[in-house]
């Protein structure tokens, strides 16, 4: 699918120039590249004061059509998954364009043979194995809604998200390989299950031989219900604006937002930066790192580069195991072209001994990405020299669980990179860099910092959250008049070039996964000896950001060590275990405006050791709490 592929810079400009002049036709050209059962008959509805955006309506299609169906005739043989385990030892699984159509169209009959119609949310709770792409495109097949829970989550997320969204049927697996461990997650979703009045049917995959506990009537094995169904099933017939899939992401209060994306826009979206960033070639081996509980791993294993007729790399197990060396191991015996990771494995990585590298050929490699937060300078050329030998652009992708697809990244051997800058925006995003008095920074050939949002819709931007378009509204549409708010910081210098700085809200981001500290909050104060608690971020440097809680406890509590893993426990408990925080102090008081806010700035300078300059503390109910905290701030 050439046809998609920016070949040198002047065409990126052309393309950019002709997608900002004319968004439509743009799109509508590239919209044209995908098999629809009937052409859409307008390309662009979108109000974001509503807000509300509707791409290509009354186009019909179904998004497995294109990442399978079309391949068959002229690669029906070509590898679309590779799975590579947890155990080097145990075999890789070739799995190809056509054995994988096959395995999704009979996936699907299981679904349909248990009840599941088009529009029914279905939940996934499963590790890295083909069996999860097998489920999510087989509900994509038949039009029921995915909403994948990320295996790492714990039962009361689990069950937060499946009563959200109403789901009527769970999959999970009994169990999962995580370097040396074993995890029960069958265990975990029994949990989940005794409140979670909306689950009819559980179905189980078996990654391990252990025993599995199964409710009679409601638990069924994978195995057994392939047994009960044909392999043909016809893709439902969906419209572009369909609901695809539900995907949970943090917010800055309590609850998870439920991000609704569609088919139609959300495969344009995917598919065409996935072809232009990565400008994979035929016979290429690609792989990203992320799992596919997160957007990364929808947008860019699964969609994009199925759409596009990709060979993708699943990995179920994680970098340091059975040593350092194992993402590198990977790359050398699967042949990896193009590799795509997050800036907290690339620190991991560094720290560790130059001989995990050295021991691997990695000459196959040709690009290599970086995506979920920032990049610092040091961790980009370790990568750009250790692995990629100087040889390989590194594209430093920036976008969001919202946005569904890359939007400022550089074109892959094309767009001249810069440490620590996501450089320019893809063709169809139109950046809005914005100034302390929410004003638009028009110079683009002046330095400016400021706030990201963005002014004109993409194809594959989130419809909605699941169940409160209000909410939808406020944290996206507010901040700025007319236009979509991210929630990031960012630097442009005077080429235009962007550098994401961070997030702006009670977002934290512990190793590329996104935390709201509201949550954590929640969490921690429901312990009983707890009175009240604050969250915030500091700087780490494998993990790119920890989290520090202040918590106050009961007058007549003694703050003990146990006490500090009881809430670790509660939090790794309720919302999972990459949620804990790395410090707790226990204080006496928070930092409070007269309006009764906690003033988070200053508990985030604290734990960042930064307290040369607290700022403006005059509207601070108590300021003599902040140095009773600063005496007993944990370094
Ligand atoms: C951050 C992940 C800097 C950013 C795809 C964003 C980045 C949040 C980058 C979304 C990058 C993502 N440089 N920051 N290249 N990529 N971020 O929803 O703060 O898990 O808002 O989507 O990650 O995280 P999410």
């Amino acid at each position: 699918m050439k046809n998609l592929q920016i070949k040198t810079f002047a065409e990126y400009k052309k393309a950019y120039q002709k997608s900002t002049e004319n968004p439509e036709a743009f799109w509508d050209e590239i919209a044209s590249t995908f098999t629809w059962k009937k052409k859409w008959d307008k390309t662009l509805e979108w109000d974001f004061r509503k807000p509300e955006v509707k791409w290509f309506q009354g186009g019909k299609l179904n998004i497995t059509e294109n990442c399978l169906d079309r391949h068959l005739e002229e690669q029906g043989n070509k590898t679309a998954i590779i799975w590579e385990p947890n155990d080097p030892d145990e075999e890789s699984r070739y799995i190809s364009y056509r054995q994988l159509f096959v395995k999704v169209s009979r996936f699907a009959n299981v679904l349909k043979n248990n009840g599941i119609k088009k529009g029914d949310k279905v939940c996934l709770y499963m590790p890295m194995i083909p069996e999860l792409a097998i489920a999510m495109l087989a509900c994509a097949r038949i039009g029921a809604v995915h909403s994948i829970v990320f295996a790492g989550f714990s039962s009361s997320a689990i069950a937060s998200r499946i009563n959200d969204s109403g789901c009527k049927l769970l999959i999970t697996a009994n169990e999962v390989y995580r370097g040396s461990k074993r995890v029960n997650l069958k265990d975990i979703c029994d949990e989940a299950l005794e409140n979670t009045p909306s689950i009819e049917t559980v179905i189980v995959y078996r990654r391990t031989v252990e025993p599995t506990s199964m409710k009679e009537g409601r638990d069924k094995f994978w195995f057994d219900e392939l047994q009960k169904v044909d392999k043909d099933c016809a893709a439902e017939e969906m419209d572009a604006e369909d609901m695809l899939f539900i995907l949970y992401t943090s917010g800055s209060t309590g609850k998870p937002k439920g991000m609704v994306h569609t088919t139609g826009g959300y495969m344009v979206g995917t598919t065409y930066t996935f072809e232009n960033v990565f400008q994979l070639e035929k016979n290429d081996v690609y792989w990203c790192t992320a799992d596919i509980g997160w957007i990364t791993g929808h947008s860019y294993i699964i969609y994009g580069p199925l759409a596009a007729g990709a060979t993708t790399v699943m990995f179920e197990g994680i970098p340091s195991y059975p040593d350092y060396g194992r993402f590198w191991e990977i790359c050398d015996k699967l042949n990896v072209t193009h590799f795509y990771t997050a800036p907290t494995a690339i620190r991991a990585l560094a720290k560790q001994s130059l001989k995990f590298v050295e021991q691997h050929d990695l000459s196959s490699l040709k690009v290599l990405g970086s995506v979920g937060e920032p990049i610092n300078e040091e961790a980009w050329h370790w990568y750009n020299d250790n692995i990629g030998k100087g040889n390989c652009p590194v594209v430093d992708t920036w976008w969001q669980t919202e946005t569904g697809a890359i939007m400022i990244s550089p074109v892959a051997g094309i767009t001249p990179t810069r440490p620590t800058f996501a450089t320019l925006p893809l063709p169809g995003v139109q950046p809005a860099l914005m100034d302390e008095n929410g004003k638009e920074i028009t110079n683009l050939h002046e330095k400016a910092e400021g706030r990201l949002a963005i002014k004109f819709p993409w194809p594959s931007i989130a419809r909605t959250i699941y169940g409160n378009h209000q909410r939808y509204k406020e944290v996206y549409f507010s901040a700025y008049e007319n236009m979509y708010f991210t929630g990031d910081g960012s630097y442009r210098d005077a080429t235009g070039n962007y550098r994401i700085t961070g997030r702006v809200d009670d977002v934290v981001i512990v190793s590329g996964h996104n935390l709201g500290t509201a949550t954590i909050e929640n969490a921690i104060d429901e312990h009983q000896n707890v009175v009240e608690c604050a969250v915030v971020g500091f700087p780490h440097d494998v993990k790119g950001n920890a989290l520090y809680a202040y918590v106050i406890l009961y007058d007549d509590v003694e703050p003990t060590e146990k006490l500090e893993s009881e809430i670790k426990k509660l939090v790794s408990d309720t919302v999972g275990p990459i949620a804990k925080p790395d410090k707790i102090q226990f204080v006496s008081g928070l930092p409070k405006t007269r309006s009764g806010k906690i003033m988070r700035r200053i508990l985030r300078k604290i734990a960042s050791n930064d307290t040369d300059n607290l700022g403006d503390t005059s509207t601070l109910l108590n300021p003599e709490i902040i140095d009773e905290i600063m005496q007993e701030a944990k370094r």
